[in-house]
């Protein structure tokens, strides 16, 4: 539910000073004295905003202070100036009217920053977007540019407003901001050249100096220091808190933003700048001829630096300076100017320069922030003109701000009372007039057209002829003096003759908010505002972009007899204007007030504020608003919150609001004349009504307080104890169906143990059972297979007995017929039947032998092993005879084919057999290979042909043999050839004969029992080749070497057997020794291969590896 809030809630004093019992001055100022100690610097008159500036930063502007006052109705949160702007924004968007925000108060009362709040806060809350927020960037920061150029710290606010400003804000019907048209009023100029003690000149300047770069003040041609000109007020150039170089910096960046170009911010730059050069210069008198004096520039640097800046001839601002031409009806008239009057053209220079400035930034800021004019616009005006200003010395600005400040007095009365009496006309009250003062009288007196103070001023300014400020306040004393709110001491009203407050060089004029003494004093000047021609020409010519646009007056072409409007006729249409635009719209109020002069926080100074209040006329628009009633209010905000007082209200009111606010002023027994009836809204005529009500709602609300709390307390314990006893009915629940679980599965396992007993106990019966009948069951198969078997056996028993006897029956039978027959055919037989029976038999047998032995016999190949079994025992010795025949026919058959080498070669295979068969182990292997004699074909090979030539005979075997050296062992190549009569041993490479020895000289050869190829041959003791001893040599034909030899010995007729001797031991003949050739056997180092080595001088051993 929403909470409602109300304005009466939580009050400090009054929110609303209509509220104000007993109402008088001193009531409204302690009721704003109240509020202010308690930080509430915003009080209501009805929809006027009263804002005290409290001198610091409160928390009361924060985003969410935004929010809060977001879419709320005004009297429903405590006073704020977001609560107005809320309003005014509100009925701008939905009601479709265009609306102002007036903001009116002395120097330093905070408008300008009023103004800022409102312009943030209708920021906040209006529509979001890239466009829109650029718009409403673009708002925002012309506002740093603005004070930047316009304002100056004075003694009263350091960041004084010295110029009007009135800033129409245009939003689209969604009520997003389109753009807005600023209009500037009447900048304080004088302050270019000169300031008050205190006081300084525009911020622009000072900002300048300490926060540009030094790269651009030296283009700008200036000095840091603000002594070095003379424009520039030194007592007072440093402010507190205030950061001339950061805020430079905020406003390039603004200007930026803005949109201001680059090049358009250089030349407003150079502008302020020249400004400065300008008030640096300074005249002196030269006499002339004719007796007067002539201006003349002292130094001429400046000007230079000046001229520079602004692109202008240095000899014609120079000429300027000294001369003035006067143009009347077509005639040129040049005068001379003194020192003073060149003084004086000089700040008219300055102060145009400046102001002119200042509305070309206006006019440049409004190209970038106007509204595209295409769609239709609804306008929020605010208005953050200079407030009322009495000062000790009040002069032409003065009089030209408060005629602007009665206007606005004048507007609001306006304004106000049409605005009261048309809600009393709307909501069908009856209207009583109310008493109040109307400052027509005042504003008429200013600014009447036939004689009023302003056009006085100006027909003295048009007036030819001499025309002073006295001729003004003498012409002022004669048409004014009957007005009753002028004073003067020339006047003849006889009054003021006597009144020494009044001197005779001022008029009084008695405003709204006072009596104001003005100095006539320069009047006809400012209001003339006159730049001579010469100057504004000079500038004219300047060759600076921006200068040009604000000196379009110099333009030779445009020579101008008539005279520019004067200041004070300018500044009355522009009012005008102003309020012409004011009336069209709804207008909002906000009225600042300045609690101390000091800009002092928590001071609070009576007088201060109750001179404000009273210029204000804050008490007169407080009672002009209770003049009928004082406190209105919607029915159902009304009813809302009154309901309670009554039974019949309350809780809730079924019908119409009215009615219910009917019923309750009944019951509350109202006295008639309290209270009125409108259409939407009830009046009350007293506060001390609304009062009493106020506290009859806090009475009554504390008793529903109680009451709330009553119920609440009683519905808080039930739901409590409702809830204990849901969670305890919930808690049983649980636990029973725990209990039931647990005892559920208790009697389950204990049904299962049981189960599971029985159903053991009834399967070991039953398998007891049937074990039993398995038993049973082999028990009748076993007795059965026994019984059978035993009937099988008997059943066998019988049948051999049977047969048996059959057999034997059989037998005898067959015995006994042969012996019959034997008996029979005895006689038929003769004794030697039997002999010839075997003899048969026997030739049978043997007839089968010889058949089968046919095809039995083995193959023909001598070496065929196979022979058939042997069929009878009794033929052994045939069997065996038959076979040795069979071998040696068919060896004879196998010899019959061969022929007679074949048959020489059997032979020496059959001598070698009967030479080594047993003997020497090497022999096996020889036996499969063939004696091939010639193996090195020494008749054919012509390597050894010499060779061949020196043996004369066959030769019988060529062999290579290795001849042993009996040094060392070791074996040399030796050929070894063989004829019949001699053996020859040769080299092998050569063919040289080395020995030659006939074979009858060879008595033996010795060979080792075993596999090697060693062989000595021995030759006969005293023969002519014995003379280089016995040979020990090796082949690996030893075999047949040994074989041919032998033969080859036996052969030769004339010789002796041949010895051949085979041992494993044996002596050899070297030359004189005998050395002993032994055999040993086992593994050599050399592998397989057989080596010989020499032991001693007498033994020579040969290894040969052991055969298999
Ligand atoms: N609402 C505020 N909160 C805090 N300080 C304020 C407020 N309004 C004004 N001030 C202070 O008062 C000074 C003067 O306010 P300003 O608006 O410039 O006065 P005016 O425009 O009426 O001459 C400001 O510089 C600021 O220091
Ligand atoms: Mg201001």
């Amino acid at each position: 539910m929403e909470v409602k809030t109300s304005l009466l809630d939580n009050m400090i004093g009054v929110g609303d000073m209509v509220l104000l019992e007993p109402l008088s001055e001193d009531s409204f100022i302690e009721n704003l004295r109240k509020r202010f100690d308690h930080n509430e610097i915003y009080t209501y008159i009805g929809s006027v905003v009263i804002s005290m500036n409290p001198y610091r930063s409160l928390p009361i502007f924060t985003p969410e202070k935004v929010e809060e006052y977001r879419n709320r109705n005004f009297y429903e949160l405590s006073p704020h100036i977001y609560a107005l702007a809320d309003e005014a924004y509100r009925s701008l968007r939905d009601q479709d009217k265009d609306q102002c925000i007036l903001i009116t108060g002395e120097s330093g009362a905070g408008k300008t920053e009023a103004s800022k709040l409102v312009m943030s806060y209708v920021a906040a809350v209006c529509g979001k977007g890239q466009e829109v927020n650029k718009v409403k960037e673009q708002l925002l920061q012309s506002n740093p540019v603005l004070e930047a150029f316009g304002n100056a710290k004075t003694v009263r606010n350091d960041n004084s407003s010295r110029f009007g400003k009135y800033m129409d804000i245009e939003f689209d019907f969604k009520g997003d901001p389109l753009g807005g048209v600023i209009s500037n009023y009447l900048l304080e100029k004088s302050r270019v050249v000169k300031q008050p003690r205190g006081e300084r000149n525009f911020h622009i300047f000072y900002q300048l100096l300490s926060g540009a770069s030094d790269d651009t003040l030296k283009k700008l041609k200036l000095d840091r220091d603000f002594s070095k000109y003379n424009y520039l007020s030194l007592d007072s150039a440093a402010v507190n808190g205030l950061d001339d170089a950061a805020n430079f910096r905020t406003v390039r960046n603004a200007m930026q933003i803005v949109g201001f170009m680059e090049d358009e911010v250089q030349s407003v730059l150079e502008l302020v700048a020249a400004v400065l050069k300008l008030g640096n210069l300074e005249f002196k008198p030269e006499s002339r001829c004719n007796g007067t004096d002539e201006s003349r520039i002292k130094d001429k640097n400046d000007l230079k630096e000046m001229c520079e800046l602004l692109g202008t001839e240095q000899s014609v601002l120079e000429r300027a300076f000294s001369y003035r031409t006067v143009e009347a009806k077509q005639e040129k008239v040049s005068t001379t100017l003194n020192v003073a009057q060149a003084y004086y053209a000089r700040d008219a220079l300055a102060k145009n320069l400046y102001s002119r400035l200042f509305s070309w930034l206006v006019t440049r800021i409004n190209g970038s922030i106007k509204a595209q004019p295409k769609a239709r616009h609804k306008v929020m005006g605010v208005l953050d003109i200079y407030g009322f200003e009495i000062f000790e010395d009040n002069s032409f600005e003065q009089f030209i701000i408060n005629y602007c400040n009665e206007k606005l007095q004048q507007i609001f009365i306006e304004l106000t009372l049409r605005e009261e009496q048309e809600e009393y006309i709307r909501e069908g009250i009856e209207w009583t007039n109310v008493e109040y003062f109307n400052n027509a009288i005042i504003c008429d007196l200013i600014e009447n057209h036939q004689n009023g103070i302003l056009a006085m001023l100006d027909e003295e300014c048009l007036r030819p002829g001499t025309v002073t400020d006295e001729t003004f306040l003498d012409k002022l004393n004669t048409i004014c003096a009957e007005h009753q709110h002028f004073e003067s001491r020339r006047s003849k009203n006889s009054k003021f003759l006597t009144d020494h407050s009044l001197p005779h060089n001022c008029f009084r004029i008695q405003h709204y908010a006072g009596k104001v003494l003005y100095r006539a004093e320069g009047f006809v000047d400012k209001n003339n505002d006159l730049l001579y021609r010469d100057l504004s020409q000079a500038m004219y010519k300047a060759n600076h972009s921006l200068i040009k646009q604000l000196f379009p007056d110099g333009n030779p072409a445009k020579v101008n007899l008539k005279r520019p409007p004067t200041a004070g006729f300018q500044f009355r249409a522009s009012v005008g204007t102003l309020m012409r635009n004011l009336q069209t719209k709804n207008p909002n109020y906000i009225r600042c007030i300045k609690p101390n002069d000091k800009k002092a926080s928590h001071i609070f100074t009576e007088s201060l504020v109750c001179h404000q209040v009273r210029y204000l006329g804050l008490m007169e628009n407080v009672r002009v608003r209770r003049a009928g009633y004082a406190f209105r209010q919607a029915y159902e905000p009304c009813l809302e919150r009154y309901k309670m007082l009554c039974k019949r209200t309350w809780p809730h009111w079924r019908g119409p609001a009215r009615e219910g606010v009917e019923v309750l002023m009944v019951d509350l027994q109202v006295p008639l004349d309290e209270f009125s009836y409108g259409r939407s809204k009830i009046f009350i005529r007293n506060p001390r009504m609304l009062f009493s009500l106020e506290e009859r709602r806090r009475q009554c609300l504390q008793d529903l307080a109680a009451l709330i709390q009553k119920i609440y307390r009683g519905w808080k314990c039930r739901s409590h104890f409702l809830l204990l006893k849901k969670s305890q009915i919930v808690v049983s629940a649980w636990y029973r169906r725990y209990a039931q679980q647990k005892k559920y599965q208790k009697i389950k396992t204990a049904t299962t143990v049981m189960q599971s007993y029985t159903r053991g106990w009834q399967a070991r019966k039953l398998l007891r059972e049937l074990k039993y009948q398995k038993r049973c069951k082999e028990a009748v198969t076993t007795i059965a297979a026994f019984w059978h078997g035993t009937q099988a056996r008997r059943e066998l028993r019988r049948l051999k007995e049977e047969a048996r006897r059959k057999h034997a029956v059989a037998v005898i039978w067959a015995y006994w017929q042969g012996l019959k027959v034997r008996r029979e055919y005895r006689k038929f037989f003769r004794a030697n039947a039997g002999k010839k029976i075997y003899d048969f038999t026997i030739q049978r047998i043997m007839q089968k032998y010889f058949l089968g032995l046919k095809r039995t016999t083995p193959s023909m190949s001598p070496i065929d092993k196979s022979w058939p079994a042997r069929p009878y025992l009794f033929m052994d010795g045939v069997h065996s005879e038959l076979r040795r025949i069979f071998n040696h026919w068919r060896c004879k058959k196998y010899r019959s084919q061969f022929t007679e080498e074949k048959k020489a070669v059997y032979e020496e295979k059959l001598e070698a057999s009967e030479i080594f068969k047993d003997k020497k182990a090497l022999y096996p292997s020889s036996v499969s290979q063939p004696f091939k004699g010639d193996y090195l074909e020494i008749s054919k090979n012509p390597k050894y042909q010499k060779l061949n030539s020196a043996v004369d005979e066959k030769v019988l075997l060529a062999d290579v043999v290795n001849k042993i050296n009996r040094a060392n062992g070791k074996g040399t190549a030796r050929i070894f050839l063989l004829t019949k009569k001699s053996f020859v041993l040769a080299d092998q490479k050569t063919g040289q004969v080395k020995a030659s020895v006939p074979l009858p000289d060879l008595t033996s050869v010795s060979v080792s029992t075993q596999s090697d190829g060693f062989f000595a041959l021995k030759l006969k003791e005293g023969s002519a080749s014995a003379t280089k001893g016995d040979f020990l040599l090796s082949s690996e034909h030893l075999i047949e070497i040994i074989t041919k030899l032998h033969r080859t010995g036996a052969t030769a007729a004339d010789s002796e057997q041949l010895n051949i001797d085979i041992s494993d031991e044996f002596l050899v003949q070297f030359k004189q020794d005998k050395v002993c050739v032994k055999f040993v056997q086992g593994a050599t180092k050399n592998g397989n291969s057989v080596s010989c080595k020499r032991k001693n001088n007498r033994l020579l051993e040969v290894s040969v590896p052991t055969t298999a």
